[in-house]
């Protein structure tokens, strides 16, 4: 199982140089370094977008499509500092085309108003190679457990290593339902 062809398409700071919303759209949205940029290398096989280990990287917002089915979005990290404030505003913009994010449990609230306007969200667990698997099934469970209060959000999290590629193939089946591909 394979995703399209990746390629960049577009970045942009603010909505009104968003290119238009021609196909479904897959965002990638959480804390900074959670591993966003890494997870839409390994699900697409590929290392078109860049990725660093300083928190920060991706600065803007940015395109890629995959083939001509839909596209994949590399948001930049939030919960760092150099952000101001009306940036963060416009972010939450782009956040409504949003399907698919990566989650740290403390910001959940954060996404409060995506739930509100009914975007289909699945709630990823990235570096899952970086925990012992007893606190990855702790994890799940607490993680689980807080999203059954959603409607529009998949029931089960899903946990994913970039690094190891473990649930990638799972994601990527999900990310090819939700775009009807
Ligand atoms: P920003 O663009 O700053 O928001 O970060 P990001 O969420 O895009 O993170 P990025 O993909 O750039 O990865 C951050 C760091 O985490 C890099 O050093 C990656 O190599 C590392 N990383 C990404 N995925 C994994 C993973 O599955 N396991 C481990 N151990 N490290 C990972
Ligand atoms: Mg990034």
């Amino acid at each position: 199982l394979e995703l399209p062809h990746l390629s960049f398409f577009a970045g942009a700071k603010i909505p009104s140089s968003f290119p238009p919303e021609r196909v479904s759209e897959v965002a990638f949205v959480g804390r900074s370094n959670v591993g966003k940029s890494s997870l839409i290398n390994a699900l697409a096989d590929t290392t078109v977008v860049r990725t660093s280990d300083k928190p920060g990287l991706t600065r803007q917002i940015n395109f890629y499509a995959a083939g001509k089915i839909f596209n994949m979005v590399d948001m930049p990290g939030y919960g760092f500092a150099y952000v101001k404030e009306e940036e963060k505003t416009q972010w939450r913009e782009l956040l409504s085309r949003i399907f698919i994010f990566t989650y740290k449990e403390k910001n959940i609230k954060n996404f409060f108003f995506l739930f509100r306007k009914g975007v289909e969200i699945q709630i990823v667990l990235t570096k899952c190679d970086m925990v012992i698997p007893p606190d990855l099934a702790r994890r799940y469970v607490v993680v689980k457990e807080k999203l059954q209060h959603y409607k529009n959000v998949a029931d089960d999290p899903l946990m994913v290593s970039a690094r190891k590629k473990t649930g990638i193939l799972k994601l990527r089946k999900e990310v090819l339902r939700t775009v009807d591909a």
